[in-house]
């Protein structure tokens, strides 16, 4: 947690406790991440990013069996390919995450969007294991065919893309791994699906009931939906 005490952060100390003014204290960070290192630019970031999708990415391993961990630097970033973005760091020994090996040795991947009763198993499937076993296995999770994907998806998931890797580069001095991904397939349970005032399919959000990520070990469960029509 970054705090005005921090000697890395350059602080802007606004209009601080002014007597007799209400006794309102203002107190602005402007921080200079170059002065910060690697671990606490991770906290300010994931601490202001927020809400962040949680793309649960399904892989497999070298032998037998599925790998599944979750991913909130995840993202959509193109339509024309379809492309969403994961960026995959290492294990606490320095070596490389297995969903990073297996999509970057067998390309295919799929990614789901967990639901509000799920929070527990995907903070359960982030577990150091180590290489070879299976959260899917150690979490009791079932598998169905994907159809069009050469991988399964997780049967209680309402939503899932099948992906294959279409770009992989490494950034910074640590090498955190960015990796496009191109998605083939999308799986959406029918009872998400619903019809607008002109009958086109939308898929209802309030009954996909996604979890996004906060800072620390927090989540976030949709409350009010604002429907703001754009200008014309
Ligand atoms: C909600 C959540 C989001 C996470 N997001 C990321 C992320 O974006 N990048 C990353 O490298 N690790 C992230 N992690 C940590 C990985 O899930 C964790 O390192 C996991 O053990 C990796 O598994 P693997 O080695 O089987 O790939 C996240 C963990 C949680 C609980």
């Amino acid at each position: 947690m970054l705090r005005p005490s921090d000697g890395a952060c350059r602080l802007l100390v606004d209009a601080c406790c002014h007597a007799g003014q209400g006794g309102a204290c203002e107190i602005a960070m402007n921080i200079d991440l170059s002065e910060l290192t690697a671990n606490q630019v991770y906290g300010a970031m994931v601490q202001t990013v927020l809400p962040r999708p949680v793309a649960w990415v399904l892989t497999k391993n070298a032998k037998a069996g599925f790998n599944l961990a979750p991913f909130s630097y995840f993202n959509a970033v193109c339509s024309e390919p379809p492309l969403i973005m994961l960026s995959i760091g290492r294990k606490p020994d320095g070596s490389d995450k297995d969903t990073r090996v297996n999509i970057r040795e067998r390309k295919a991947f799929v990614i789901h969007i967990a639901h509000r009763e799920l929070a527990e198993a995907v903070t359960a499937s982030a577990a150091t294991l180590p290489a070879g076993e299976s959260e899917v296995e150690e979490l009791g999770l079932q598998t169905v065919a994907f159809e069009g994907s050469p991988l399964p998806r997780l049967a209680v998931c309402r939503v899932a893309f099948a992906c294959e890797l279409y770009e992989y580069r490494e950034l910074g001095p640590r090498a955190q791994a960015l990796i496009l991904g191109r998605v083939d397939r999308l799986f959406v349970d029918d009872a998400l699906v619903t019809r607008d005032a002109k009958g086109r399919p939308v898929v209802a959000a309030k009954q996909m009931d996604p979890i996004g990520r906060l800072g620390g070990s927090q989540y976030v469960t949709f409350g009010q939906v604002l429907d703001i029509p754009r200008p014309p």
